[in-house]
């Protein structure tokens, strides 16, 4: 009857309201350079995460009025400001989680290592302030050249005596992202279901999608593997190219980084088989720090995967991306020792 229809549809709205206002929330999270391209977005997609009850903003600048601004969603995440240095270590405080997407984005012609310059330092102040503040945290480095940025981070972590291997990652989810949209595009896949495993780093020809281990299993002829090889290892300067000297991708880098933070928050708190490949201190490579597969748990990275069988195609990638990485790597690291 009305009244049966009615009550049915007020807990139908009830339970839609309650599911806006869902309350497994746990964990403190920081975002550093949250009034920037990504951290904007970013902030956004974090205050939507369940997983997340304390999000902090941190930027040198406009962290009030974006934080007033995110606190009206009526999420069950506590949002706030931070702004100016001194307020650094006041925002990182007890985090689980801390996302750095601080620095400056190429324009058209430049290399990711030509950020080298500016974004060096910043990564290493701000990780210095991590060492202090919440030692513990997980690191997810966005920042450019996340090639060199993820040695830097080490190095400050291990001269502040805390560093654990498992909790620096240089995020190359965008890479992967990437890879599922063109792959699935090409294939006339469901985009739900495409995984494509990307290795090495994070700049031109570091970056190697494992298309031979492409989910679900899929024929590719040579022409179109080179194709889609040099598209994903150029996406980043497709968008630089299209935004014509606004900046780099970061609406999709927001959703790629929103996903790996998911990946970190649903490993730290005991779930099961989560995956995402990211640059981590491996010793799969003799290279100290390399792009793979890795298995998240509640202490960051449980387990580096091996590389698995790749195609001839993909090995000989893989030795020349070796050349470049290791020169990244070798420029980090002397960055904060010398
Ligand atoms: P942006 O200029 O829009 O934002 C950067 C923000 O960082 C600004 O708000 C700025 O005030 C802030 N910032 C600068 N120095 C800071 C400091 N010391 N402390 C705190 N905040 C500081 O740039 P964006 O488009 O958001 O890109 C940010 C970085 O992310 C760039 O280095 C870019 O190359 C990199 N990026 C990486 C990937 C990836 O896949 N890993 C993808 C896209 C962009
Ligand atoms: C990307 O891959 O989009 C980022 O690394 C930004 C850039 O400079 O390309």
């Amino acid at each position: 009857d009305a009244r049966g229809r009615a009550s049915v549809r007020a807990r139908a709205g009830a339970r839609s309201r309650a599911n806006a206002l869902v309350t497994t929330s746990e964990y403190k999270v920081a975002v550093l350079g949250a009034a920037g391209g990504i951290g904007q977005s970013l902030s956004l997609l974090l205050k939507m995460n369940p997983l997340i009850s304390d999000l902090r903003l941190y930027d040198l600048a406009n962290t009030p009025g974006v934080a007033a601004d995110l606190s009206h969603t009526n999420t069950g995440c506590k949002v706030t400001g931070f702004m100016g240095a001194d307020q650094l270590e006041d925002a990182l405080k007890g985090c689980d989680l801390v996302v750095i997407p601080a620095g400056v984005p190429r324009k058209p012609g430049m290399t990711r290592d030509d950020l080298f310059a500016i974004n060096a330092g910043i990564v290493r102040d701000l990780c210095q302030a991590c060492t202090k503040a919440c030692p513990n945290a997980l690191i997810n480095i966005i920042s450019n050249p996340v090639n060199s940025t993820v040695p830097i981070a080490t190095e400050v972590f291990k001269k502040a005596g805390c560093y654990d291997a498992r909790k620096i990652f240089g995020v190359t989810t965008l890479d992967i992202v990437r890879s599922n949209t063109f792959v699935a595009e090409a294939k006339g896949l469901d985009i739900n279901d495409v995984d494509v495993p990307v290795i090495g780093g994070h700049a031109g020809i570091t970056i190697l999608p494992l298309l031979s281990q492409t989910y679900p299993k899929c024929e590719f002829t040579s022409d179109e593997i080179e194709k889609l090889t040099v598209r994903i290892q150029n996406a980043g300067t497709e968008v630089v190219e299209a935004k014509a000297g606004a900046g780099s991708a970061t609406l999709s880098m927001a959703y790629a980084a929103a996903r790996m933070a998911e990946a970190c928050l649903r490993g730290l708190s005991g779930e099961p088989d989560v995956y995402e490949c990211t640059y981590v201190a491996s010793n799969v490579t003799e290279l100290p720090f390399f792009a793979t597969k890795v298995r998240l748990g509640p202490n960051g990275a449980e387990e580096v995967l091996p590389i698995g069988d790749i195609s001839a195609y993909e090995a000989d990638w893989l030795a020349k991306l070796k050349v470049e990485l290791t020169g990244s790597i070798e420029k980090g690291m002397a960055f904060v020792n010398n």
